[in-house]
């Protein structure tokens, strides 16, 4: 079946990330054939840090319930995804700034989401799943603070289930990481 996929590409090594690397290898194992991925590739997307003039007229058009501008051009295109996939590296016990601000970006009553009458929030995202993909020069443990997030995120914006694949320890002196990754990949 034809779907409409969304790769969010955190990764800031271009052309040398082990985490992209990876969700190209969930992306070919996963029969996302015939589908169509957009591939956003955060580094090179204009995204607006949202300071105190911008958040003012965010909110003066969300109030207007005017989602013309270009603002709100990522949040309309994560709620429209069939499935997402977000790569990040592992930093800092979470994940790069960069995604954070995509994060706020996405957070957009109206769009993702809708506070009911009661304060509850209600997920307005098509998608039912979303695959959160990272790598790590030493091991998570019980630390995945980004993924946390995210998971948490995804509940407000309707989307059930989120799954992450990490690789590793891929720092440590002598590791093989096409092997670690393969080994990974065996999970998908
Ligand atoms: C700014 C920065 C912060 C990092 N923080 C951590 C960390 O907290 N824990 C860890 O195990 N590795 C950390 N690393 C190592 C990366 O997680 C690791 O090299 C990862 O595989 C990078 O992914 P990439 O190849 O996709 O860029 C950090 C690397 C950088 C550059």
């Amino acid at each position: 079946m034809s779907q409409n996929i969304l790769y969010v590409d955190a990764c800031i090594n271009r052309n040398s990330s082990r985490t992209d690397r990876l969700a190209h290898m969930y992306l070919s194992r996963c029969g996302f054939d015939g589908s169509k991925i957009t591939h956003r590739v955060l580094e090179d997307y204009p995204i607006r840090m949202l300071n105190g003039s911008l958040l003012k007229f965010r909110n003066l058009m969300i109030e207007k319930k005017d989602y013309s501008d270009r603002l709100f051009d990522l949040a309309k295109e994560f709620s429209k995804a069939d499935e997402i996939i977000v790569a990040a590296p592992y930093w800092d016990l979470s994940f790069p700034a960069m995604l954070k601000c995509y994060l706020e970006q996405l957070s957009v009553n109206g769009i993702t989401f809708r506070i009911g009458g009661n304060g509850e929030f209600e997920g307005l995202c098509k998608a039912k799943r979303l695959i959160y993909i990272t790598s790590s020069g030493g091991y998570i443990g019980d630390c995945n603070y980004g993924f946390y997030y995210i998971r948490a995120l995804c509940r407000m914006f309707g989307i059930e289930e989120t799954i992450c694949y990490k690789a590793e320890g891929l720092d440590i002196d002598g590791v093989d990481v096409n092997a670690v990754l393969q080994k990974v990949a065996e999970q998908f």
